[in-house]
């Protein structure tokens, strides 16, 4: 079963009060009419769901993070013409898991958090998945494609990622790392997880999982290993994370659409554009074989065409590229 958390109005007031500046506990007793073993119960939660709160050396508790928590009936409003089923946590394990647990009614089903506390990436990794800072977005819908014409869905969410991101006015180049990850200034913005989960001759029912970096800052993701960024670092505002939610879920569905249509023939201008790899000598891990060549973009079907050293081309579907030169 999934451990989804919605928190009560209490809860959401104290996590702003300490958001604003650290405050003493007889304060937030105060204002918040509760008496101050209420209070450090609900700080004991947060901190057992992980919500990094200090304790200043003035016995004040402080939200050192920019805070700012999605408004959930604006997105909502904004979201009505696409008849979705939105689901909205402040904590859950992942939005991902929570699509992939559940039936649902309407033929799109959308997942929001505020925080994972078992977001997961390829290979199933972790996903550094902090409160209130970034988005984890998920997506489940049926796509009336053979699951063998599927490679290629990756590619199309993330491109579909990229324009969303440059219409909120992103100038600095995005690319894409094939097969699923979004890259500006050399440092990864944004991974996708697609899964399929329940596949018929001509169509499948997938779910499109996006973690995006919008308003995370070092020290608020220390333990990631891999090079990364958020919007926030990039152009040093935060970054109302509502309006940026709209325009993925909306440039998703059109993406897949004209994918469905044509598969990735339209879109390939677009994707030659934002390849990261092109021309790069690179490596990729397919199982425990390693393949080294250099990346000579995509075939009609998504895969990573890799020219090894005997110009021998390739055809990968799957793995893990590392970048050699
Ligand atoms: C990757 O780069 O490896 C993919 C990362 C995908 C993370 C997102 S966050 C929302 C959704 N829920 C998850 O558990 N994973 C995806």
């Amino acid at each position: 079963m999934n451990q989804a958390i919605q928190f009560t109005s209490l809860e959401k007031q104290l996590l702003q009060l300490i958001s604003e500046k650290p405050t003493p506990l007889p304060e937030l007793s105060q204002i918040l009419l509760l008496e101050e073993t209420q209070i450090k119960e609900l700080l004991e939660h947060f901190k057992h769901l992980g919500i990094a709160y200090t304790i200043t050396q003035n016995d004040d508790y402080f939200l050192p993070c920019f805070f700012d928590r999605i408004d959930i009936h604006q997105l909502k409003q904004n979201l009505n013409h696409l008849k979705l089923e939105l689901f909205y946590f402040d904590c859950i394990d992942s939005t991902n898991l929570f699509l992939k647990q559940a039936y649902f009614k309407s033929p799109i089903t959308c997942c929001l958090s505020e925080m994972q506390t078992q977001g997961r990436g390829r290979f199933g990794r972790p996903w550094c998945s902090p409160y209130g800072l970034n988005i984890y977005h998920s997506m489940r819908l049926s796509i009336k494609l053979p699951p063998n014409q599927l490679k290629g869905l990756s590619l199309v969410v993330a491109l579909a990622l990229c324009e969303a991101i440059e219409e909120m006015g992103i100038t600095t180049k995005l690319e894409i790392k094939w097969p699923n990850d979004l890259i500006i200034a050399e440092q990864k913005l944004a991974g996708i997880l697609i899964e399929l989960i329940e596949l018929t001759a001509d169509a499948c029912q997938v779910i499109i999982g996006t973690g995006l970096n919008v308003n995370s800052l070092p020290q608020d993701m220390p333990d990631v290993e891999q090079a990364w960024t958020s919007l926030y670092q990039l152009t040093g505002t935060p970054i109302a994370r509502e309006q940026l939610i709209v325009r993925i879920t909306n440039k998703i569905l059109t993406f897949i659409s004209i994918y469905q249509q044509t598969g990735l023939k339209s879109l390939k201008t677009a994707w030659i554009a934002r390849d990261y790899l092109f021309n790069r000598t690179i490596e990729v891990l397919q199982g425990t074989q390693p393949i080294a060549g250099i990346a000579q973009g995509i075939d009609a079907q998504g895969r990573l065409i890799l020219k090894d050293k005997d110009n021998q081309l390739h055809f990968l579907e799957s793995g893990e590229v590392s970048i050699k030169k």
